[in-house]
């Protein structure tokens, strides 16, 4: 409980607020975490699957992923964690939220401020033409063809070895700099450059709240550490922030 009541204080006594949220505060919607002993990566080694090289050695096999992923996403609903994100966010104290995640759960909770540091899953792009469209369900032909051109189509997502989308990248940047606490739940840290960004508020003076089911390599410098699941701990959070 003390705990609570200092993120309760850091939070509304902070002028700018930011969040950096990760596959954790998707998890309790039934979308499979990267690392750790339910991670995706156990089962499925990332360079054979999330990589420019696998996708043009294998498209089939990499969609074929994807499309698994696609599904479950579609499937998933935003949970309390969401929902309580969004929450801060109406009530004028959360400015800002960068997500890794490439479902679609932030913005289906309500949150309007925000970018995605690692792309969207629902998206499809054509690096032939340029077409860029939507998915509203899973695509019918494994790998889909672009409508306009007909060459294969790729996930709107970032693989390993290809840079962050520069523009999400540098709001997400400008963001850290303003903010003077940021509250981070549900990522390992460990992938760059969105693991950095809570260092750049830390650096800066401001305040490092994480929530995560186990420590991560933010959690030495965090400065309140609310160990357990994000849809419990987070509405906790703004029971409190309410009262
Ligand atoms: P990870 O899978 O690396 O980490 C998920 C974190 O969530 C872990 O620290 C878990 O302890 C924590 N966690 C799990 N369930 C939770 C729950 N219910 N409540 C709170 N915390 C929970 O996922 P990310 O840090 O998001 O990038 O991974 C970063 C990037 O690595 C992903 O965006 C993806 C991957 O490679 C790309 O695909 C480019």
């Amino acid at each position: 409980m003390e705990k609570l009541l200092n993120a309760k204080k850091i939070i509304l006594e902070s002028n700018y607020l930011i969040a950096l949220t990760g596959a954790g505060i998707s998890a309790e919607s039934g979308i499979p975490i990267f690392r750790g002993p339910n991670g995706l990566w156990r089962k499925y080694k990332p360079e054979e699957l999330a990589t420019p090289q696998a996708f043009a050695r294998n498209p089939r096999l990499v969609w074929e992923w994807y499309a698994w992923r696609i599904s479950i996403v579609l499937k998933a609903k935003p949970n309390p964690a969401h929902f309580a994100l969004s929450e801060l966010e109406k009530q004028g104290i959360l400015k800002f939220l960068i997500t890794q995640n490439v479902d679609d759960l932030h913005e289906r909770a309500g949150t309007r401020n925000l970018v995605k540091l690692h792309g969207d899953i629902l998206t499809v792009l054509c690096t032939n033409c340029g077409y860029r469209g939507r998915l509203k369900e899973v695509p019918d032909e494994i790998p889909p063809k672009c409508p306009e051109c007909k060459y294969i189509l790729r996930p709107g997502v970032v693989w390993f070895g290809e840079s962050l989308p520069p523009r999400e990248l540098n709001k997400a940047f400008e963001e850290a700099e303003k903010a003077d606490a940021i509250l981070v739940v549900g990522t390992s840290g460990v992938v760059m450059p969105a693991g950095a960004i809570p260092n750049i508020v830390k650096r800066n003076g401001g305040y490092v709240i994480e929530v995560n089911l186990s420590e991560s390599a933010i959690t030495p410098y965090a400065d309140v550490f609310l160990k357990g699941k994000a849809g419990i701990i987070l509405p906790k959070l703004m029971k409190l922030i309410r009262s």
